[in-house]
């Protein structure tokens, strides 16, 4: 069954309910801000699998029990539209959640096609997590963009915890980074593609630690594919003028409830946008 084509006239979604996000943890928080610039008007609920992070190290096969886990979660709530704000689980679930849930599933890729047409050098690095890079879903991507260019690739061990931790003062984050970024200096790279949603939290650093590099972060790119998808089913939340957003967390902790506010009320500071943050139900923990 498709689900993107049947979508909207089988389970007639409605405008009005809200789009639900989910990551390992405050990864996808910078693709929800992105997804909230262009669609101002859309309520969002985000679901913050931190008791599972980082999912990099897990098998595809836990990432999926964990993706539907939370999929059911988000049709019983219900959401008109999923953004799988996860390299990592989208290379590992986003075929089989398409293949089970009958709404619209955007997910996430590194951005490999950009990177390697903007390239000067023919050299690019992609820093991503060990199971993105080791995924066929990459694999597939690099072959079909990556054939005139030099493709480098990190997977970065530790950087998802590092920045977890150390939200919003880098410090030991820094030195790994450093590790990961060093050979990128010998082999040329001018153009490296964040592809772990983490790594835009670490982007400033990364332009410290390696000057004059293009970074690539497909944000942006993830937001137009939403609003694509929810203009095509007539799914489009217009004159909402109180927009809401709902954070839950598989473990909803006080430290990690006040990162999530604090980098949402950086990004929304000049925003009417309500922000909630609960704990996930047990049931979907
Ligand atoms: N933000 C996730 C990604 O894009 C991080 C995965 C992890 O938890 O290791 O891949």
């Amino acid at each position: 069954m498709n689900s993107q084509k049947t979508a909207s006239s089988t389970l007639k979604l409605d405008p009005k309910w809200p789009i639900g996000v989910f990551d390992s943890g405050l990864g996808g928080l910078t693709v929800l801000t992105a997804l909230q610039k262009v669609l101002p008007e859309e309520n969002f609920v985000y679901v913050a699998d931190n008791k599972y992070c980082p999912y990099g190290n897990r098998s595809a096969n836990e990432i999926r029990q964990r993706s539907h886990a939370i999929l059911k979660f988000f049709t019983a709530y219900p959401m008109k539209a999923v953004v799988v704000a996860c390299n990592t689980a989208t290379a590992a679930a986003v075929k089989e959640l398409r293949e089970n849930y009958n709404i619209p599933i955007i997910g996430v890729e590194p951005g490999v096609k950009p990177a390697c047409e903007i390239t000067q050098t023919g050299q690019i690095g992609v820093l991503a997590t060990a199971g993105t890079l080791k995924s066929e879903k990459y694999e597939n991507l690099r072959n079909l963009h990556g054939k005139d260019v030099e493709v480098f690739e990190q997977a970065c061990e530790g950087l998802v915890l590092a920045i977890e931790n150390e939200y919003p003062n880098f410090s030991e984050t820094k030195n790994l980074l450093k590790v990961y970024l060093d050979p990128f200096k010998n082999q040329r790279v001018d153009t490296i593609v964040l592809g772990c949603t983490h790594y835009p939290l670490i982007e400033e650093l990364i332009h410290q630690l390696m000057h004059s590099v293009v970074t690539i972060n497909t944000g942006a790119a993830i937001a137009r594919q939403l609003e694509s998808q929810l203009k095509k089913y007539h799914l489009s939340h217009i004159g909402n003028f109180s927009p809401t957003v709902n954070v839950l967390a598989s473990r909803a902790d006080k430290v990690f409830s006040e990162k999530v506010d604090r980098l949402l009320h950086e990004n929304y500071k000049n925003s009417k946008t309500q922000i909630n943050i609960i704990q996930l139900p047990e049931h979907y923990c």
